[in-house]
This record gives structure tokens, sequence and C-alpha cells, in this order.
């Protein structure tokens, strides 16, 4: 590995004098939910949590104010059986998986791979220093370019040629595209790796049918490796376009035959629609931002409703469920917060609740020379065993 004997990477110095030629391109308008109106008061220092992230990090859309509520008139149910069993802390951690990897991380920032792609974008956690040279950060061949602003747009910077808005990547086998998008994202959350292959090993390893729903599901890429491995998926996300790019994720790997069923609806809607139908899935994912909006305006507030998004997903539990998985990120909050509510939840259900945060190591240049261990996020999941 290159150590660092010059300049550090940072936002004054990347693209200083002597850097190659940039072009700043303002990728796609926002989408049209997901987050509150613009610059809304703060709930709270999102920077300062364990987890913390940019309020707009893993939404796909920043957004229109409108005052819906999706908070149901359901009240939550009173469950008096034991608490499953737990553990804790899980830290579940991934050393890159398929084209991606971190390669380096440091100064706010993070330096990543995606396929052919080296990509730097801020990482408010990345306290320390970076281990690469600056010349190597220099020579990304995109760098997110925020306003420091946190509910700002931000454009990418292309060191040398402009880049195209999608590329193909790989992961866990599933075919989809990498995507510069406004909101610093590309199109996938890797530290979900871990979960996905969890999800894929479960499904494998089942033997029969399995119904899964993935809530908040963005570009799809978890309801992909679901099908891949032979279950029944419906996604649901807030974002028609999330949702479009989810299908042609879907095309991409030439996956149009598999059972998955897109729906663009507020979660909370969803979930209550299917409670009252009496729908059952084998296993859930939620991944929920802080904020978020429905299409029609709903208001997702994770502080408000998380209790009753998982009272309502133990109900359309199967009773031979195999997973209630919650991943949370930008939010004040220790595991232990969601860990609990996931214990109070899953009363009577036996099983155990693990819990802890979701890391990524970085992989060095190679992708093989593990260092230091950047957190994204936390998360509880719920397991019968
Ligand atoms: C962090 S992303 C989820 C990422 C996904 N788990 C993955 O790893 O690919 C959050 C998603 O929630 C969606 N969203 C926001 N508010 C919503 C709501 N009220 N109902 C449904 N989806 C919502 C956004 O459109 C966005 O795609």
């Amino acid at each position: 590995m290159v150590k660092q004997k010059e300049r550090r990477p940072g936002s004054k110095t990347v693209g200083g004098p002597g850097a190659k030629p940039q072009r700043d391109v303002r990728r796609d308008a926002p989408l049209k939910t997901g987050e509150p109106p613009a610059k809304p008061a703060r709930h709270d220092g999102t920077r300062s949590a364990p987890a913390a992230r940019n309020r707009n990090e893993r939404t796909a859309e920043p957004r229109v104010a409108a005052s819906v509520s999706a908070a149901p008139e359901r009240p939550l149910i009173v469950r008096n059986g034991e608490r499953p069993a737990e553990r804790v802390p899980v830290i579940l951690e991934s050393l890159g998986a398929g084209d991606f990897h971190l390669i380096d991380s440091g100064n706010g920032l993070k330096l990543e791979q995606y396929g052919p792609h080296r990509i730097v974008r801020p990482e408010a956690q990345a306290l320390w220093q970076p281990s690469l040279a600056a010349h190597v950060w220099d020579n990304a061949d995109a760098i997110f370019t925020g306003d420091t602003d946190e509910d700002g747009m931000g454009r990418w910077r292309f060191q040398r040629e402009v880049l195209g808005e999608t590329w193909p990547l790989q992961l866990l086998g599933i075919d989809f595209l990498g995507r510069f998008t406004a909101f610093r994202h590309v199109g996938v959350f890797p530290e979900q790796i871990v979960h996905w292959t969890w999800m894929k090993e479960q499904i494998e390893a089942a033997k029969r049918p399995l119904k899964v729903l993935n809530l908040f599901g963005y570009t799809g890429v978890a309801s992909l490796v679901a099908a891949a491995a032979g279950a029944e998926v419906t996604h649901v996300d807030a974002s028609k376009k999330a949702i479009g790019w989810a299908r042609e994720n879907q095309a991409l790997g030439r996956m149009e035959k598999l059972p998955i069923r897109w729906i663009c609806e507020d979660a909370m809607k969803f979930i209550l629609r299917e409670e009252r139908r009496g729908s059952k899935y084998d296993i859930i994912l939620t991944d929920p931002p802080k904020f978020g909006r429905g299409p029609n305006g709903e208001v997702w507030h994770l502080f408000e409703h998380l209790p009753s998004m998982l009272d309502i997903c133990r109900e359309i539990l199967s009773p031979k469920a195999l997973g209630l998985v919650l991943t949370a990120y930008s939010i004040r909050a220790s595991f232990y917060s969601i860990h609990e509510l996931m214990r109070e939840t899953m009363r009577g259900a036996g099983g155990v609740v693990e819990s802890g945060e979701l890391v990524i190591r970085e992989a060095g240049l190679d992708g093989k020379s593990p260092s230091r261990a950047l957190s994204t996020s936390l998360f509880s999941r719920w397991v019968p065993k």
C-alpha cells in the first residue's frame, strides 16, 4: 500500500493546482419523495451520532412539503410474551464484494472502487487521516462536490473525461447499474451486502418457496438478490424514479421473468393494507430513512413511526418466518434503541434478536488489504433461532 507522503486529500486540495482537467456535472433532478422539505428545522445533530450521516444520504428523493401523515390510527398491540433472547453487540463487517470495495477513508471523505470507477464522496465519520497519498485521491475518476449544506444537492467532478450517468456493476452475482445521482449516492448501499448475503443463504437453504418483502427498496438490488435465490419478492418504494431504476436493473440482468412485484407506495400504507388482507412474508427487510415522503405526501418520520412499522411487520410475518431485518442510519441513537424495540415487538415469538452496526472495512487499492473499519449504520434483526 502506498503511504501518504504529500498533502492529504481533502476538499480543498483535491483537484487543486496541477490537477488534471475537471468537469463538473450535475446529474439528475431531485427525485420526488424521500426527504423533508428543503432546509427543515434540524431535528437533531446527526453528524455526531454513532452511525451519523448526512440527512440526505441514502435517500432517493429529497423534496417538497406536504403534511399528510402516514401515522396509522392503528394502536400498538400489547405483547406480554417473553422477549426473545439477545445477541449484542454484533458487528457485521464487509471487506467489499463483487465490484465494490472501500479503498481508503479520512479527512471527512471516502475513496471507493465501483467497478472501473474510483469515486470520492463525503463521509462525516472518517475523522482520521487517509492512508494513501494525496495523488491517489486526486486521481479518482469522480469526486462528489456537494455544497457543505447538508440538504444541498451536489455535482460530480470528473477528473479526466465526463463519465456516463450509469455504468454496469455486479454484486453477489447480480448485475445492476452504478449511477451518479444528484445526492452523492451511486445507486447502491454496499454496506447492505452483509444482510443480502444472509438473506440469500436463508432462501437457498429453506428448500421451500419463500416470500420476501423489501420495504424502502430503492434501486432493487436486494430484491434481485432475493428473487435470483428463488424467493417471491414484493418491493416497495415511494419513489417512481427509484422503481424505474430498479426495473432497469432487473432488465439488465435479464431477470424480468423472476417474480418481483414493484410497488410505488408509502411503506406504512402498504403494510397496513397487507395486515388487513392477512398477507404474510417469510423475510422482511426494512431500511427506512430518518425522514421520507410517500408518493402522496405521506410523512415518514423514523422516531414517530418505527414502533408502528415494526409492530405491523411482526403481524405480517408468516408462522415460519426466517427474519425481520431493520437497518437505521443517520439517526441519533444507539443500536440499543432499535434492539430493545425489536425485542419488545417480538415478545412471544421466541428466537433471538441480534443488533449492532454494519461496518465496511478499508481494503486498500488491491481490495485485499484490510485496514480501518468505517461504521455505516445500525441494525437489528430478529431470527427464529
Ligand atoms: C436508504 S434508501 C434504501 C436503500 C435500500 N435498502 C438499498 O440498500 O438498496 C431509502 C429509500 O426509502 C424510500 N422512501 C422514503 N420515504 C418512503 C416512504 N414513505 N415509503 C416508501 N419508501 C420511502 C426512498 O425513495 C429511498 O429509495
